[in-house]
C-alpha cells in the first residue's frame, strides 16, 4: 500500500525532510499529499517547496477555538487526499475532533523514551534529570500529551558532557530513522493496533516482517 500522508509542522522540519528523502529514494512507499503548517515562517515549508509537494499555512490564530482550527485542518487534509497524519514538530495540541477524523491514523514523534519526559523540552529534562539512556518514540496520538499507544522506540545513550543541544542532535538522527521505519511498517501492513478493553491500554504490535 502507498501511504497518503499529511505532515503537520511548525518549524524546522528535519523529520519532514527524512520522509521526503525516503519517498524520493523509493525507500518509503508513500506520497506526501500536503505539508500543513500553523506558522507562515516555518522552514519546513521551504523543504516542501523544494521537494515539489503541496504546502499550506493555516494559522491557529485565525480561529476562535481549537476545534474550529482542527476542522479547517481536517478539510485541507481531506481535500488534498491525506489519509495518514504525521505530527512532525507540530507545536499545537490536536483535539478529539481531529483525532476522530483520522482514528488511529495520527502519529507523533517525540524526543524521549515515553512515558518519561512528555511535553516540551524532553531533551533538556533528560539532561537535568541525569538519566543515562533516553531516545525517541513514535506513537499514535490520543487525547493526552504524548500519552498515546507506543508504536516503536529507539534508545540513545546520554554522555557525561552532553548538553541539551548535543543530546538533541543525536536523538534527531534516530528520530529520522525511526519515523521512516514506522511509516514503512505501516505501509507494509506490519503494524497492528490491539484495542484495549476496560482497564487495559490499547497496544500496538509491530511485526519485523
Ligand atoms: C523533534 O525533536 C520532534 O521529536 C519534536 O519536535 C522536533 C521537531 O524537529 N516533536 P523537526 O522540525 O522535525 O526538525
Amino acid at each position: 500500500m502507498t501511504l497518503a500522508l499529511g505532515v503537520l509542522v511548525s518549524g524546522n522540519g528535519s523529520n519532514l525532510q527524512a520522509i521526503l528523502d525516503a519517498v524520493g529514494s523509493g525507500t518509503l512507499a508513500a506520497s506526501v499529499k500536503l505539508v500543513l503548517s500553523n506558522k507562515g515562517d516555518a522552514y519546513a515549508l521551504e523543504r516542501a517547496e523544494r521537494a515539489g509537494v503541496p504546502r499550506r499555512v493555516i494559522s491557529h490564530r485565525e480561529f476562535a477555538s481549537r476545534e474550529d482550527f482542527d476542522r479547517a485542518m481536517i478539510a485541507a487534509l481531506r481535500e488534498a487526499g491525506a489519509e495518514w497524519i504525521v505530527l512532525a514538530g507540530f507545536m499545537r495540541v490536536v483535539t478529539p475532533v481531529f483525532l476522530s477524523a483520522f482514528e488511529h491514523r495520527v502519529l507523533n514523534i517525540h524526543p524521549s523514551l515515553l512515558p518519561s519526559f512528555p511535553g516540551a523540552h524532553a531533551q533538556r529534562q533528560a539532561v537535568q534529570y541525569g538519566v543515562k539512556v533516553t531516545g525517541c518514540t513514535v506513537h499514535f496520538v490520543d487525547q493526552g500529551t504524548d500519552t498515546g499507544p507506543i508504536i516503536a522506540q529507539r534508545a540513545v545513550l546520554v554522555r557525561a558532557d552532553d548538553d541539551e543541544a548535543a543530546l538533541g542532535e543525536r536523538i534527531l538522527v534516530e528520530e529520522h530513522r525511526l519515523l521512516v521505519e514506522v511509516l514503512s511498517a505501516i505501509a507494509a501492513g506490519r503494524v497492528e493496533v490491539v484495542r484495549g478493553t476496560e482497564g487495559t491500554r490499547t497496544r500496538v504490535n509491530l511485526r519485523a516482517s
